[in-house]
């Protein structure tokens, strides 16, 4: 398991990011070591999402530094961070609505993060590979526009995955899905991981973090609240202020 002398994969130090005289992120500090699934939470605006814009180099940061292997890649273009074997998912799901799924997920291929890009013949066979892995084999040849809510985010995760990355940066991908959905996409995430991805994940589903989750981190603000073992950290009185009690509340009623 991730300890303190763990090495770490990705290093983010002070990171702030303003959008006007607003700090969506201010000073976080954290890291993400090799094997982990690190789980992010934190209220809506919180900063999350910003976040994986700051790490995919989207955003361009106002203060800090995000190192990757040591290596500072602050100020990166994004397409030179997934190269760098940095894969991430959208919260707003956008496939390409004219092709089929198996043509989304070798889209990810093609335009992977290896040194080389691969051919589209080995493109099509890694796009067979992480649909099997995410449990849409079956449905590969349907147009995307068949495909149910929990289908697009799967097939989201799988158009990362072909990219072949070191790290995962999945955002939100089990919301709005049901019990039933939520336990496969932990075996799809368990299933991921285990192919020797590190994930960084954002969830707003307490199970998922508490489930798969090594460590959570919660952000508020655009500050790190509080941080360590899921469980610990749920319990944390500050936490349960701050974001959980409305939250659990609203949960228990069954919203
Ligand atoms: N492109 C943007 N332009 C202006 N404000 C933004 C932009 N992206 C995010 N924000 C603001 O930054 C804060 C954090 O947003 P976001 O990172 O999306 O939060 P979360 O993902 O935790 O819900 C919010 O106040 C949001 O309105
Ligand atoms: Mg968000």
């Amino acid at each position: 398991m991730a300890g303190p002398a763990a090495a770490a994969l990705l290093e983010l130090s002070n990171v702030t990011k303003r959008f006007g005289g607003v700090a969506a992120l201010d000073g976080v500090t954290f890291s993400a070591a090799k094997g982990e699934i690190l789980g992010i939470i934190g209220p809506n605006g919180a900063g999350k999402t910003t976040l994986l814009n700051c790490i995919s180099g989207v955003y361009r940061l106002d203060g800090g530094d995000i190192r990757w292997q040591g290596a500072s890649i602050a100020g990166m273009a994004p397409h030179r961070v997934a190269r760098l074997g940095i894969g991430r998912t959208f919260q707003v799901v956008k496939p390409f609505q004219s092709m089929t799924v198996r043509e989304n997920a070798a889209i990810g291929a093609l335009f992977g993060s290896t040194e080389a890009h691969l051919p589209p013949r080995q493109a099509f066979e890694r796009a067979d590979e992480v649909l099997e892995l995410v449990g849409l084999a079956h449905k590969s040849a349907l147009p995307v526009t068949a495909l149910t809510i929990p289908d697009r985010k799967r097939l989201e995760v799988a158009r990362a995955v072909a990219t072949n990355p070191r790290l995962l940066l999945l955002d939100e991908v089990m919301a709005g899905l049901n019990h039933v959905e939520i336990d496969e996409a932990l075996e799809m995430v368990r299933a991921v991981h285990a192919t020797g991805v590190t994930i960084v994940l954002i969830e707003h589903v307490m199970r998922v973090i508490v489930g798969v989750c090594d460590r959570a981190i919660v952000l508020h603000f655009g500050q790190v609240l509080a941080e360590g073992e899921p469980s610990k950290v749920l319990r944390d009185e500050r936490v349960i202020e701050a974001y959980l009690g409305e939250r659990y509340a609203r949960q228990q009623r069954g919203g």
